[in-house]
């Protein structure tokens, strides 16, 4: 069995892990993956990143299952392309992709199906838009509508910053068509969470949560990353908060995909506010999270594949996820001066002799010089430890994170600890 992983993170190096251990895989690609994946037997990274490409590569390996990481191939219509030459892929078609691919889609929605979601409003005009803004409270958030890296986000403490936000948006195009509508909603207080499920459009089965660190420094400062690490699961999904985030938005979701009739296998990651009202839906993404999945994977006990077959078979109300009790703490090394400009090309030391005892390392933005590994991005790899509880696993994964060098490598010190 053939396996095509699509992308190039932390997160489609663990599904390469977790993929290579079903023995009936005999071969796995990542596009265009990163030289961290191939220290996996069974795995070859490829340099392809268009649709066309990819299409073109699937065929001719005979590749029987592919999988996308990230979400722009997604919004832009892999699956359906993929589909129309009956190759089996697993995510959601272009019209479920839009669910994450237009913020005003999603939240119409939500609003549509009875969602439990922040109260907003949608606009492509600037006036009209600037003229709401004399009927809101503050801090308000303002979002530009279509896919922007994560960066598209912007909570206006004041009516100034709203305008600025609005201007960039609307007039400036700093997101270009991306920011040709904006969403204006409410503003929530309270504590996120990652909640990942499989869905085969008949269940959504939720995974275990997991929390994400958004904030370059310890304690939740400076500006936001893609991510500085995560735990899983996630200490504020109590029983309570998961019973509500069931009934207020996993049902109701389920609903309206099935009113829709949007028909497909795949990932749908819930990005959740718990307040002291209630749980609320912030957005859906369509794929799994990354670093969510760095450390959601190693939990799981369950075989990878066969999961992802029952979903593609509409078979997954009969499988029964099986999870290792404990948890997982997975820490991010940045290089130094990471969100901003950071240097590239920096020997690393210590990748391939890893070996600590429960701990995984998933490589992010790495390459290979001269059979060198060296950093190639902002965020350059992921060590994630299991323990019996989530302060073992915090303790194994800083005493892990000590095999590793490179100049200038910045991480957080306190990735469950807030
Ligand atoms: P989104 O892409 O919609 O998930 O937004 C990105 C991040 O912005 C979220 O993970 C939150 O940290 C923050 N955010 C989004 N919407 C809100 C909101 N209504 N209230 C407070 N924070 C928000
Ligand atoms: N960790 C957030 C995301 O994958 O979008």
């Amino acid at each position: 069995m053939k396996i095509l992983i699509i992308g190039k993170g932390g997160r489609e190096h663990a599904l390469a892990w977790k993929l290579s251990q079903n023995e009936s895989v005999t071969k796995i690609y990542v596009a265009e993956g990163n030289p961290g994946c191939e220290l996996l037997p069974k795995v070859a990274c490829v340099k392809l990143h268009k649709i066309d490409d990819l299409l073109g590569f699937a065929l001719a390996e005979k590749i029987d299952l592919t999988i996308v990481g990230s979400e722009e191939l997604l919004v832009a219509g892999i699956v359906d392309k993929f589909k129309a030459h009956n190759l089996r892929i697993f995510g959601p078609d272009q019209n479920a992709a839009q669910l994450e691919g237009s913020k005003v889609f999603s939240k119409d929605f939500m609003k549509k199906y009875g969602i439990k979601t922040a109260a907003y409003e949608s606009f492509s005009d600037y006036a009209k838009a600037l003229k709401y803004l004399d009927q809101v409270n503050y801090p308000i958030v303002i979002k530009a509508s279509g896919l922007a890296a994560g960066k598209g986000v912007i909570i206006a403490p004041n009516r100034d910053e709203a305008e600025i936000a609005l201007a960039d948006m609307l007039l400036e195009r700093i997101f270009g068509d991306s920011g040709n509508e904006v969403v204006i909603e409410e503003f929530l207080d309270g504590v996120e969470a990652s909640i990942l499920s499989f869905t085969d459009s008949q269940v959504i089965i939720p995974l275990i949560s997991a929390k994400d660190h958004k904030k370059i420094g310890d304690g939740e400062t400076g500006p936001n990353t893609g991510g500085m690490g995560v735990i899983a699961p996630n200490p504020y999904v109590t029983d309570e908060v998961n019973q509500a985030f069931i009934r207020d938005i996993l049902e109701p979701t389920l609903r309206g995909i099935q009113s829709e009739k949007m028909d497909f296998a795949g990932v749908i990651f819930f990005g959740v506010m718990i307040t002291k009202n209630g749980v609320y839906l912030l957005e859906y993404n369509m794929r799994m999270g990354d670093p969510e999945t760095q450390a959601v994977l190693p939990l799981m006990e369950s075989d990878l594949l066969e999961l992802i077959n029952a979903t593609l078979d509409k078979q997954l109300a009969l499988f029964d996820i099986k999870w290792r009790s404990g948890a997982t703490c997975c820490v991010v090394l940045a290089s130094g001066g990471y969100p901003h400009k950071h240097p590239v090309g920096i020997d690393i030391c210590g990748i391939r002799e890893f070996n600590a005892q429960g701990c995984y390392l998933f490589a992010a933005g790495v390459a290979s010089k001269q059979n060198q590994l060296v950093t190639a991005g902002g965020r350059v790899l992921n060590i994630v430890a299991h323990g019996s509880d989530l302060s073992i696993a915090h303790e194994n994964a800083y005493n892990a994170i000590k095999q590793i060098s490179f100049d200038g490598c910045y991480f957080r010190s306190d990735i469950g600890k807030v």
